[in-house]
C-alpha cells in the first residue's frame, strides 16, 4: 500500500525564499542523518506524541507485510524529543522521496535546550494516510516488528536504533523502550 506525497510535499511553500531551515526529526533522522546540514541540536516539540503506528510497506516491511514506524500523534500537553537539524530547502527533494509513503511535511515550533524556540518542519504521517495502521498495544506492535524486514533492513533494528539513541541523548520515550523491552524479551 504506498501513498505517495512527494508531489504535495514539494508544493509546500511555508519557507520558500528561505537559505536555512530547521527540521525536527523524532524517528529514523535521529539515528540515520544520511543528508548534509549546517547544525544539529536536541530539541523537543510540544503537543505531538511519538508512536509506532505507521506502515512501512517500502523501508521496514513491505506491500503485503508492513513494518511499523515511527509518526506523531497529536497529545495536548505532550512533549517529544528528538534532533533538530538546521538544513538547506535542496535537503527536502531528498527527505521527500525518502519519506515517500504517507509523510507531510507540517511547521511546527521547535524548542532548544536554551530556552530558544525556532519556526521548523517536521515530517508527520497522519492518521488519513494509506499506510497508517493506527493504535495497538506495545506488545503487538513488538511482535509486528520482530517479524518484519524490508528493503531497509529489520524493522526490529529500527526500533533498538532509535532506542539506542534516544538513551545515548539521555531523552525519556516510554512507548519506545516498552517496545525495546519486548523484542529483547522475545530473543530470550
Ligand atoms: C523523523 O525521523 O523525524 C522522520 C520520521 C518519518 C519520516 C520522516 C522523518
Amino acid at each position: 500500500m504506498s501513498h505517495n506525497t512527494v508531489a504535495i510535499n514539494q508544493r509546500m511553500d511555508r519557507f520558500d525564499g528561505h537559505h536555512r531551515v530547521w527540521l525536527f526529526g523524532y524517528g529514523s533522522l535521529i539515528f540515520k542523518a544520511d543528508f548534509p546540514y549546517i547544525e544539529r541540536r536536541p530539541a523537543t516539540i510540544a503537543n505531538w506524541t511519538r508512536r509506532f503506528w505507521q506502515g512501512s510497506h517500502d523501508h521496514r516491511g513491505t506491500e503485503t507485510a508492513p513494518g511499523r514506524v515511527a509518526t506523531l500523534v497529536a497529545e495536548a500537553g505532550a512533549i517529544t524529543a528528538g534532533m533538530a537539524y538546521l538544513i538547506t530547502p535542496e535537503v527536502f527533494a531528498h527527505l521527500d522521496h525518502r519519506e515517500k509513503n504517507g509523510y507531510l511535511r507540517l511547521a511546527i515550533d521547535i524548542h532548544f535546550d536554551d530556552g530558544s524556540s525556532e519556526l521548523g518542519l517536521v515530517y508527520i504521517a497522519a492518521e488519513d494516510n494509506a499506510a497508517f495502521l493506527g493504535e495497538a498495544s506495545e506488545i503487538e506492535i513488538a511482535r509486528q516488528i520482530a517479524r518484519s524486514h524490508g528493503p531497509s533492513g529489520a524493522n526490529r533494528d529500527y526500533l533498538i536504533d532509535l532506542a539506542q539513541a534516544l538513551r545515548e541523548l539521555g531523552m525519556e520515550d516510554g512507548h519506545v523502550f516498552e517496545i525495546e523491552r519486548h523484542l529483547i524479551d522475545m530473543r530470550g
